[in-house]
C-alpha cells in the first residue's frame, strides 16, 4: 500500500487498494462511502439487505450513482464476509456500523484475521479516544464494547487505524445521535454548564477526507489518529454567539447543569442518554482536551497533513444558515402549477428550520 502524499493528495486510483465500506446507509458511513469514492478507490459498500428504510435506500442509490459497488449481506454472516474478502481481493475495511452493533464487528475480526490479506482495517469509533475518556453510563458500555473491539483487533494481529475524530461539527444536542440532522437553534440556546469547556468541531466531509487520507498512510499504521485542528477548538458560548452572526439576531441562553445531564444519563433511554453522557464527558470534564498525545501510538492528523485545511465551524454554519433561508423561501413562495411538490408547512417557518434534515 502506497502512502497518501504529504500535501494530502490521494494515491493513483490504480494504487488504491479494494475496499470495503460497512454502514454506507448510516450517518458516518455516508461521509466516509462518499470520501472513498471522491478518492477515486475501488468502493464497495456491505448493505443489509434489511435495511430498507426510504431514505436509507436513497442513500445507498446516491452512492451507487456515484460509482459504489452494493454486496447485500451482515457482517455478523463470518463464511460470507471471509468469501466477500477473498473473492474482491478487499485491502481495506471500514466499519462504520452504530453503537447498537459494535459486538457484530467481532465476527468480522475473525473473518479478516482468517483471509490475512486485509492490510488496513478502521474499526466504528469516530469520536474520543476510549481508551483513555470515561463516560458515565450508558456512554461507558459502548466504549467498553468499542475497547472489546480494539483489543481483538490487537491481539489478532490485524493491521488498524483508530479513528478519533472528536465531535460532528453541529449544534451538540445532548439528546440527538446525528447532530448534524438537526439545524442550531432558532430559539434558544441550551448551555452545559458554563459554557466554556472547549471541543473539536470537525465537517463530516472532513471525518470521511481524513479518514480516507490516512488508510493509505504507513504512519498510521497501527495508530490512534487524533483529529485536532486548532481551528475547530470553541466552547459553547463561542459557538452560540458564532451561530448569531449567521441569523443575525440574539438567542436567550438557558443553563443545563452537570445534574441535569447526569439526570438524562440515567433515564437509560438508548440512545438519548448516550449522547447525554457523552455529552458531560465532552462539555463537563472535557475529554477531549483533557489529554496529551503522549503515547507512541498517538499520532495528529493536522501535523501529518499540514498543506489540508479544514473546514471551518464559521462555513459549516454558513451552510445551515443557507438551508434555513431556502426553507424560509419554499414557506414564502405561492403555490403554482410548477411547485406544487414543494411541502408547504403550517408549522411556522422558525419551527420548520429546526427540524429541517440536513444533507
Ligand atoms: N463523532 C460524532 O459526532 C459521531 C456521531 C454519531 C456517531 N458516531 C460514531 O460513528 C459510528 C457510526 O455510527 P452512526 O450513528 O453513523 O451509525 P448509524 O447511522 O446507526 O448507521 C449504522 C450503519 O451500520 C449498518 N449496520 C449495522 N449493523 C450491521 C451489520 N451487522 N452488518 C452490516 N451493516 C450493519 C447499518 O445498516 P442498516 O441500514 O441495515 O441498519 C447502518 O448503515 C459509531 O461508532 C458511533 O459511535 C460518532
Amino acid at each position: 500500500m502506497k502512502s497518501t502524499q504529504m500535501n494530502g493528495s490521494y494515491p493513483n486510483e490504480s494504487e488504491a487498494g479494494q475496499t470495503v465500506v460497512i454502514g454506507s446507509s448510516g450517518f458516518i458511513g455516508r461521509f466516509i462511502t462518499e470520501a472513498c469514492l471522491d478518492s477515486g478507490r475501488p468502493t464497495y459498500i456491505l448493505v443489509r439487505s434489511s435495511s430498507n428504510s426510504p431514505s436509507k435506500a436513497s442513500t445507498i442509490k446516491f452512492l451507487q450513482d456515484k460509482g459504489a459497488i452494493v454486496i447485500y449481506g451482515s457482517i455478523t454472516d463470518q463464511e460470507f464476509m471471509e468469501k466477500v474478502l477473498r473473492e474482491y481481493k478487499i485491502e481495506v475495511v471500514i466499519s462504520a456500523v452504530g453503537g447498537e452493533s459494535i459486538l457484530d464487528q467481532l465476527s468480522l475480526i475473525e473473518a479478516i484475521k482468517n483471509v490475512n490479506t486485509v492490510k488496513r482495517f478502521v474499526p466504528s469509533e469516530f469520536g474520543h479516544d476510549i481508551d483513555r475518556a470515561e463516560p458515565v453510563e450508558p456512554g461507558l458500555t459502548m466504549y467498553e464494547q468499542k475497547r472489546k473491539i480494539r483489543r481483538q483487533i490487537e491481539e489478532c494481529g490485524i493491521p488498524y487505524s483508530y479513528i478519533c475524530c472528536n465531535s460532528i461539527a453541529a449544534w451538540p444536542y445532548h439528546d440527538n445521535t446525528h447532530p448534524t440532522d438537526v439545524l442550531p437553534p432558532l430559539d434558544r440556546f441550551q448551555i452545559y454548564g458554563d459554557g466554556t469547556v472547549k471541543a473539536y468541531f470537525v465537517a463530516g466531509s472532513d471525518i470521511g477526507k481524513f479518514t480516507v487520507m490516512s488508510i493509505d498512510d504507513d504512519r498510521t499504521l497501527n495508530k490512534t489518529v487524533h483529529f485536532q485542528p486548532p481551528s475547530n477548538l470553541l466552547n459553547m458560548n463561542e459557538m452560540a454567539s458564532l451561530w448569531e452572526t449567521k441569523i443575525g439576531r440574539v438567542l436567550p441562553r438557558v443553563t443545563i447543569t452537570e445534574q441535569d445531564l447526569l439526570q438524562r444519563a440515567q433515564e437509560m433511554r438508548i440512545p438519548q442518554s448516550v449522547v447525554a453522557a457523552i455529552t458531560h464527558d465532552i462539555f463537563i470534564n472535557g475529554c477531549q482536551i483533557n489529554f496529551s498525545l503522549d503515547k507512541t501510538t498517538d499520532v495528529e492528523i493536522c501535523s501529518l497533513y499540514p498543506n489540508t485545511s479544514f473546514r471551518t465551524i464559521a462555513e459549516c454554519f454558513d451552510d445551515s444558515a443557507k438551508k434555513i433561508s431556502d426553507n424560509e423561501k419554499a414557506v414564502s413562495k405561492p403555490v403554482t402549477a410548477s411547485n406544487t411538490d414543494i411541502f408547504v408547512p403550517t408549522a411556522k417557518p422558525e419551527a420548520l428550520a429546526i427540524t429541517a434534515i440536513c444533507t
